[in-house]
């Protein structure tokens, strides 16, 4: 599966030595410390601007200034969590991609970042995209994709590998590329999720059939260094779901697989929407001969907020499953600007990730709580647990917390034809983010379309019906992570509301409602 030799080495208009300023076939390792060298040097000139942005969050991984898009290379070894995340360093924008890489001892407190692989290589001169990571012979190994551009506009994907030594420095590998062009798909081949077991090295990437389907291929090895591609195991022609599947994932869950996918639509120009992006999930089992992913379930969506995109899930040393998205989308022609929808982008940086998820499954159903972990950064709590009695359509919302940063657990019950609402980052500007959750209906409805700025709309997800139901939000300055249920549904959603208004309200609608609440202040991660 190693390219031809003329297909690497000629220089490629746009690349990474022109972003750098040097002559494109130059030395990589030149290359390479110029690169880096610069990136730095463009976080150093907007960091004043980035940290004085009243939209910086305190306990979400966010880039120091740039663009950060996917997690990447997810893994626990000897204790330590490494965590990536596609990043462009040189401003607010999808340009070249570098991999960022912080450590923590808890997935709660992060390292600040440093860069893991900079796209100084032929096999990877338009971006080092999105991979995964594993532990192999006791070292950290991550897989990802080079993306090479052709003058023509075309790409040449190629999936690459890179070893983590004790020091923290990454060698990229001298067999590289282990995969270059796949028979049966275009260009778009990328993001390996790797995993190993008894029988050996897997991967999953992320593909577009050459007429123009999305799919999955599975690949296997022996070494993780050899790679033979087995097929497809979803989607394609027989299968359609979308133009093409990025980021493709393998989760296990008590003896059951997951695949998780991020399939990509193209409503055409008639449709109100055009362009659809979604994560979506499957119950079922995956079988390698013939390569197959049977599934149980059709697929649903993971998050039913408006920002989720690109998870990578991991297992952590003490066999929990992880999960982390990017809370952010792709963007398309014809949609707002990037800084229309993200207003943080006049200020030197955009996008942010999820709080790390615990998965597990109820039946068929995947269920998301944020890591226990998280609740070391909780403060003292602003209320206890204090049972609220709220009349109904009461003329001025009940007061249940403040602050700009906050993790709120919630019990709600309602009476037959009522709901509770909860305002968000409420105040004297009058334009908060309303969450409705009707528990007879078994509705939540997150409302975004008073904010002044940023992107609005109206999102609904459900949940079992009954008389009462279970509430967790995580707020941060600019974003919102609702879990509702214990955790069967999640709506991600990033904000970015007035930043002197900071008070949480709840107004019961119809019916008078009864709540419990504790609500604690976050401290800085
Ligand atoms: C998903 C994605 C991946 C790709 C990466 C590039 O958001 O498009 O398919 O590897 O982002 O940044």
């Amino acid at each position: 599966m190693t390219p031809p030799a003329e297909s690497l080495g000629s220089p490629w208009p746009g690349g990474a030595a022109e972003v750098a300023g040097l002559h494109p076939g130059g030395d990589p390792g030149e290359l390479d410390r110029e690169l880096r060298a610069q990136a730095w040097r463009a976080v150093e000139a907007a960091s004043a601007t980035v940290n004085a942005d009243p939209w910086r969050q305190v306990f979400h991984v966010q880039p120091p200034a740039g663009l950060l898009n996917d997690p990447n290379g997810l893994v626990q070894h000897n204790g330590t969590y490494h965590l990536c995340y596609q990043w462009h360093p040189f401003g607010p924008r999808h340009a070249l991609k570098f991999w960022a890489h912080l450590t923590s001892s808890d997935m709660v407190h992060w390292s600040e970042p440093a860069i893991a692989l900079a796209p100084s290589e032929p096999y990877e001169s338009h971006g080092c995209y999105s991979g995964s990571g594993i532990v192999a012979e006791d070292t950290v190994r991550f897989f990802y994709t080079g993306n090479v551009r052709t003058p023509d506009g075309g790409r040449t994907p190629f999936q690459l590998t890179a070893e983590l030594d004790a020091s923290g420095l990454l060698t990229k590998h001298p067999a590289n590329p282990l995969v270059a062009a796949l028979p049966g798909c275009t260009g778009h081949v990328r993001d390996p999720k790797v995993w190993s077991d008894e029988q050996g090295y897997w991967m999953l990437l992320g593909a577009q059939t050459d007429d123009l389907h999305g799919t999955a291929l599975l690949l296997r090895s022996d070494d993780g260094d050899d790679w033979h591609l087995l097929g497809p195991i979803a989607g394609g022609a027989g299968d359609p779901l979308g133009y093409m599947w990025e980021c493709p994932d393998l989760i296990r869950l008590d003896g059951r697989d997951v695949l998780a996918i991020s399939p990509q639509f193209d409503h055409g120009t008639a449709a109100p929407m055009r362009w659809e992006d979604v994560s979506l999930y499957a119950v079922g089992a995956l079988r390698s001969q013939p390569p197959r992913f049977d599934r149980a379930t059709e697929f649903r969506r993971i998050d039913h907020g408006p920002d989720f995109y690109a998870p990578q899930s991991f297992v952590t040393e003490d066999g929990r499953t992880i999960m982390i998205g990017w809370m952010g989308m792709p963007d398309h022609d014809g949609q707002p600007s990037l800084a229309d929808k993200h207003p943080s982008a006049a200020n030197g940086w955009v996008h942010c990730l999820t709080v790390p998820r615990e998965l597990s499954l109820a039946g068929d159903e995947l269920v998301q709580q944020p890591v226990r972990e998280l609740a070391a950064l909780r403060g003292t709590p602003v209320q206890r647990a204090e049972v609220v009695e709220i009349v109904a359509d009461a003329a001025s919302a009940t007061l249940v917390a403040s602050g700009a940063a906050l993790d709120l657990e919630l019990s709600v019950t309602c009476r037959e034809g009522g709901s509770v609402m909860v305002r968000l980052r409420d105040g004297a500007a009058a334009s908060p983010v309303l969450l409705t959750i009707d528990p007879h209906r078994g509705t939540a409805t997150l409302d975004r379309t008073l904010l002044a700025t940023g992107e609005g709309g109206v999102f609904t997800g459900r949940f079992r019906p009954g008389a009462s139901t279970t509430l967790r939000i995580l707020l941060d300055h600019s974003s919102l992570e609702v879990f509702v249920d214990g955790g069967r549904l999640a709506m991600s959603a990033r904000i970015y509301p007035t930043s002197s208004d900071d008070q949480v309200t709840v107004t019961a609608v119809g019916e008078a409602a009864r709540l419990t609440v504790t609500a604690w202040p976050m401290v800085a991660a």
